[in-house]
């Protein structure tokens, strides 16, 4: 492999730690496109002849087909999938397949494929979260002004409506996308012509390479090029962002479909039962969304550690990159893919909303402010005098709306029995009208927007 150095081969436990074929086949498409866009551009410069040059196009063309038909064989002692093309392509068109690696090095070519495929990664991950967000804008929509109580502390805040939660989750994936975006356009510089880690003496022109595969630019400094792996860290930090914010709607879902909960029912289509309990309805896609960030996390942990304290330029530990970015980018897949379809698949409970959200004098604070408005309270004395009367309707046990005037009376003369209507559920909702508040008119409106900003 390595030409007139070496004569004995590898030990079976160099060779075992050397090879990355078994995961970095997965390179394969973007191997292909790279060594297409680097032939025609070695044709162009004169460094490759035509008929060469054709030779070799037809060869790719012919390892392409075999791994698309599953014939290609992938062998574990040609290490990885660049040898293992390049061997191929010697079998299929003969010694002038050799001329391909002129001006170039694995480590350019490795750096080059790594970066088109996390582009194309996060080019899906984009797709895949807008519709995550399509499927919470759609709940949105469907349910503007459908009361539940609104959390701090997980104690009933004040009520909102479950459309405004759904938009909440619209926002944080938005976020998502635009992290992948901005690592997107830092990443799409092009490695390919740094050669080994100097650049070559050939007269090549990376300009053509970069734009033919896509790139904005040749990466400047050709040391950089092959020792940078920047890209991956930022989408398994892009990714792991995601996968927390996943994590959290996925808690809630497993809140929400609990028997001290019932605000929502999943289908059969995302739950399980149970082997011993037959009443059991387990939301297993949830909690396994729920736990996905230790794998996200982890793999920007792993290769972060990789790159620390490495010196300049490539070093082997940089296989290292692929296999957790590979796995981290699958279970990120699927954990928004699971979201969207949970989404999708869940129904609240009209009833039980509002039940819990009537639960704990939630319009408390509208009451608070009623004093402000009505009786000129400064705010502070209304919340204390407020805070009289909660403690007062518990006494009685009732909820603050069915406590008597005379009884409300007693924290301010002038109270009258219009002070009822800002009490109900529905009312506080439809007071908040403020930007961004929690009204049912702002959430159709929001919704509408939010299609307009992210679909
Ligand atoms: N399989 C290697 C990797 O994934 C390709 C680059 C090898 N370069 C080298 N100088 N040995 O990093």
């Amino acid at each position: 492999m390595w030409g007139g150095r070496f004569a004995g081969g590898p030990s079976e436990i160099m060779a075992a730690i050397n090879a990355s074929i078994g995961f970095d086949r997965r390179l394969h498409a973007q191997d292909i496109r790279g060594s297409r866009a680097h032939l025609d551009m070695l044709e162009a410069a004169g460094i490759v002849s035509a008929p060469d040059a054709a030779a070799i196009r037809g060869g790719l063309d012919r390892v392409e087909q075999e791994i698309a038909a599953g014939r290609f064989v992938f062998k574990p002692e040609l290490e990885d999938i660049h040898m293992n093309i390049e061997a191929r392509l010697a079998e299929l068109v003969g010694p002038v397949a050799g001329r391909l690696h002129t001006a170039r090095s694995r480590n350019d070519q490795v750096a080059t494929d790594f970066r088109l495929w996390v582009r194309d990664e996060i080019d899906a991950l984009d797709a895949a979260l807008a519709d995550a967000q399509a499927a919470f804008i759609e709940k949105a929509e469907a349910w503007p002004d459908l009361p539940m109580p609104g959390f701090t502390h997980l104690q009933n805040g004040q009520p909102v409506a479950f459309g405004h939660h759904m938009l909440a989750y619209v926002e944080m994936l938005g976020r998502d996308r635009g992290r992948f975006a901005d690592a997107r356009r830092r990443l799409n510089e092009s490695p390919l012509g740094a050669a080994a880690l100097a650049g070559t003496p050939f007269p090549i022109d990376r300009g053509m390479t970069a734009s033919a595969l896509g790139f904005d630019r040749p990466a400047a400094n050709s040391m950089d090029a092959v020792s940078d792996r920047d890209f991956a860290l930022e989408f398994l930090a892009a990714g792991a962002m995601t996968a927390l914010h996943l994590s959290r709607f996925a808690e809630e879902v497993v809140l929400w479909t609990s028997a001290q909960f019932r605000f929502v029912r999943l289908t059969d289509a995302f739950t399980t039962g149970s082997s011993i309990m037959p009443q059991k309805r387990n939301p297993d896609a949830a909690e396994l969304v729920r736990a996905k960030p230790g794998r996200l996390l982890g793999a920007f942990t792993a290769l972060a550690t990789v790159l620390k304290g490495l010196p300049l330029t490539y070093g082997k530990d940089m296989q290292e990159d692929k296999e957790p970015t590979f796995e981290a980018a699958d279970s990120l897949m699927l954990a928004i893919a699971a979201t969207a379809g949970m989404v999708r698949d869940m129904e609240p409970d009209p009833e039980r909303l509002r039940e819990a959200a009537e639960a704990g004098h939630p319009t408390a604070t509208d009451l608070a402010d009623w004093l402000v408005r009505r009786l000129g309270m400064p705010f502070r004395e209304a919340h204390r005098a407020v805070g009289a009367l909660v403690a007062e309707a518990d006494r009685r046990g009732v909820p603050l709306p069915q406590l008597p005037l005379d009884a409300m009376q007693a924290v301010g003369a002038g109270i009258d029995k219009s002070v009822y209507d800002v009490l109900s559920v529905e009312r506080s909702i439809a007071a908040r009208t403020s930007y961004g508040g929690t009204a049912p008119e702002n959430v159709r409106r929001a919704a509408a927007a939010a299609r307009e900003r992210f679909l």
